[in-house]
C-alpha cells in the first residue's frame, strides 16, 4: 500500500496519545516492572487492525514496562532519552536512512560532522576516525579487532584475511569492563587472554609500578594494554599520562573504555581525570549513557582508521566504495545499519557544550547529595566517597539484617528505585548509577525517602510490584 496521509494521521494521533501517556505516568509507576505478565500467543495469520494493535501495546506492553527513563532507574550507567534525541530518534526511522556508505543522501555528512563535534566536545584529538556503534560493547570489539590487527601487521599476519594463525601478542588491564572481555573472547583473543595488573589500594584504578613489570618482563614482542577511564564500579580512572608513556616505552597498543567516564571532561574548572586519553590508539566512548540519547548508540575512536578498515571491509562488486570517505561499512560491524548519528547530531545541536556540561555536573551534585545522606544515616554505610555519579553502598546490619543483595531486592520492590548490584574488593554492595537528564533533587529525595523507610521497617517485605 502507498503513503496515505489518512493512515499516518492516525499512526501520528497513537503515538501521541502513547508518548504522552507514558511521560505522563513515569513519575508514578514502578521504576522497575519487576515480574512482567507476558501473553505467549500464537502467530497472528491474517494480522490485526491497527487500532488492535494501538490497543495491545497500551494495555499489554505499556504497563509492563520499566520506567528506565525516569529519574530513578539507577541501574547499571542508564541514560534517559532527551526529548530533541527522542524526536531525533523518531526522524530516524520515518527517514530510514541507510548509513552503510555515503553517495545517496547528507546522513554520512552528518555523521562525519557528529563525529567531529565529539572530538571537540571533549577535547580529543581530531586525527580521530571512527564509526558510531550499537553501543560500548561493540565499540570494545572494534577496540579488539583493531588492535588484533595492527598486533597482525607486525608479524607478517593479515589477521582480517588470515586469522589470527601463530599470533604473538600478550594483554594487560588492571579492571577492565565485563564488555571488554567479553570482545577479547570474540575477537579470537579468548576471554582468559588477558593479565590481570594489580590495583592501587583501595581502587580499581591500575597501578603502574605494577603495569610497568609486566610490561618489562613479558616475553611476547608485541602487547596491548586496556585502561579503563572510568571503571564501572569505582568509577577510578587508570593514570592515563603514566599508562601512555609505558606504552610508548614498551610499543603497546593503548585502548582506553571510557563509555562513560569521558563525560567527567565536561566538568568546568576542574582537571580531567582522564588526562592521557589523547595518546590512546583507540577509545570507547557511549553516547546512549551520559549524552541521554536513545539506546543502540556508542563509538569507537581510533588514531588507525586504516587499520579498522582492514579488519571490517566489505569485498563485494555490489557494494564498492567510490567516496572519499571509506564507507561506515568498512569501518563497523554492520553492512547496513540506521542513521545513528542524528539523535547525537540534534543533542548537540540542542544544548551545546554548555547544556550537556550542564546535565553532567547535576547528576554528579545529586550523586554526592545521595552520598552525603548515605555516609550519614546509621542504617547505611557508604563503601567508599562519590567521586563521579556512582554511590556504593550497603545496610547497616545493625539497623537492615539483610545482606546487600537482599535489601537491594526490597528497595527495587518498593517501586520507588531501580538499583543494581556490585562488588567492592571482593565484598557483594549495591550500586547506585545516576546518568539520566531527567533526575530531578526531588527524585533523590524520594529515593533517601524510601530508604529512610525500609530502614524504619515501614515498608512491608512485600510481593513485587509493576
Ligand atoms: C566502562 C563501560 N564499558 C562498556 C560498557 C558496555 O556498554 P553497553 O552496554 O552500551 O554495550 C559499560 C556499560 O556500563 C561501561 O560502563
Amino acid at each position: 500500500m502507498k503513503y496515505s496521509p489518512e493512515k499516518n494521521t492516525k499512526i501520528l494521533s497513537a503515538l501521541t496519545d502513547q508518548f504522552e501517556q507514558f511521560y505522563a505516568n513515569l513519575d508514578d509507576k514502578a521504576v522497575a516492572c519487576l515480574s512482567p505478565t507476558m501473553n505467549e500467543q500464537d502467530i497472528p495469520v491474517n494480522g490485526v487492525s491497527f487500532e488492535k494493535l494501538h490497543q495491545l501495546i497500551s494495555e499489554e506492553v505499556q504497563p509492563n514496562l520499566s520506567a528506565s527513563n525516569g529519574g530513578r532507574y539507577w541501574g547499571f550507567v542508564t541514560g534517559g532519552a532527551n526529548p530533541v534525541a527522542t524526536y531525533a530518534d523518531w526522524l530516524v526511522t520515518t527517514f530510514n536512512q541507510n548509513v552503510s556508505k555515503g553517495g545517496d543522501s547528507i546522513a554520512t555528512a552528518i555523521e562525519h560532522q557528529t563525529l567531529k563535534w565529539i572530538c571537540q566536545l571533549f577535547d580529543l584529538p581530531s586525527s580521530l576516525k571512527g564509526v558510531f556503534t550499537t553501543g560500548a560493547t561493540a565499540a570494545n570489539l572494534l577496540a579488539a579487532v583493531t588492535a588484533r590487527q595492527y598486533i597482525g601487521k607486525h608479524q607478517g599476519i593479515n589477521v582480517a584475511l588470515e586469522g589470527m594463525r601463530n599470533l604473538d601478542v600478550s594483554i594487560f588491564s588492571a579492571t577492565p569492563h565485563a564488555s571488554m572481555v567479553k570482545s577479547l573472547g570474540m575477537a579470537g583473543f579468548g576471554q582468559n587472554s588477558w593479565n590481570k595488573i594489580d590495583c592501587l589500594a583501595n581502587s580499581e584504578a591500575i597501578d603502574l609500578t605494577a603495569l610497568e613489570a609486566s610490561l618489562s618482563s613479558s616475553q611476547s614482542p608485541h602487547k596491548i594494554v586496556i585502561a579503563s577511564a572510568a571503571t564501572v564500579t569505582g568509577t577510578d580512572y587508570d593514570d592515563l599520562l603514566g599508562v601512555s608513556a609505558l606504552c610508548k616505552q614498551h610499543k603497546a597498543w593503548l585502548h582506553v573504555d571510557a563509555a562513560f567516564g569521558i563525560f567527567e571532561r565536561l566538568i568546568p574548572d576542574q582537571e580531567t581525570q582522564s588526562k592521557g586519553i589523547e595518546f590512546a590508539d583507540s577509545i570507547t566512548l557511549d553516547c546512549h549513557k551520559w549524552l541521554n540519547v536513545p539506546y543502540d548508540c556508542g563509538l569507537f575512536l581510533t588514531q588507525h582508521p586504516a587499520l579498522l578498515k582492514e579488519s571490517c571491509e566489505v569485498y563485494a562488486p555490489y557494494l564498492a566504495d567510490d567516496d572519499t570517505h571509506p564507507a561506515f561499512m568498512t569501518l563497523g560491524i554492520e553492512n547496513s545499519r540506521r542513521f545513528r548519528a542524528f539523535p547525537v547530531w540534534a543533542t548537540i545541536m540542542f544544548y551545546g557544550k554548555y547544556g550537556i556540561a550542564t546535565n553532567i555536573s547535576k547528576n554528579i551534585e545529586q550523586a554526592k547529595k545521595f552520598a552525603n545522606w548515605i555516609e550519614t544515616s546509621s542504617s547505611y554505610e557508604l563503601i567508599k566517597p562519590c567521586k563521579l555519579n556512582v554511590v556504593l553502598f550497603k545496610p547497616n546490619q545493625n539497623a537492615i539484617p539483610l545482606d546487600s543483595n537482599a535489601c537491594m531486592i526490597e528497595l527495587n520492590k518498593t517501586g520507588k528505585v531501580f538499583l543494581t548490584p556490585g562488588q567492592w574488593q571482593g565484598e557483594p554492595i549495591i550500586r547506585a548509577a545516576l546518568s539520566n537528564w531527567n533526575t530531578s533533587n526531588e527524585d533523590v529525595d524520594k529515593v533517601i525517602h524510601t530508604l529512610q523507610l525500609l530502614a524504619d521497617k515501614k515498608y512491608e517485605l512485600s510481593e513485587p510490584v509493576c
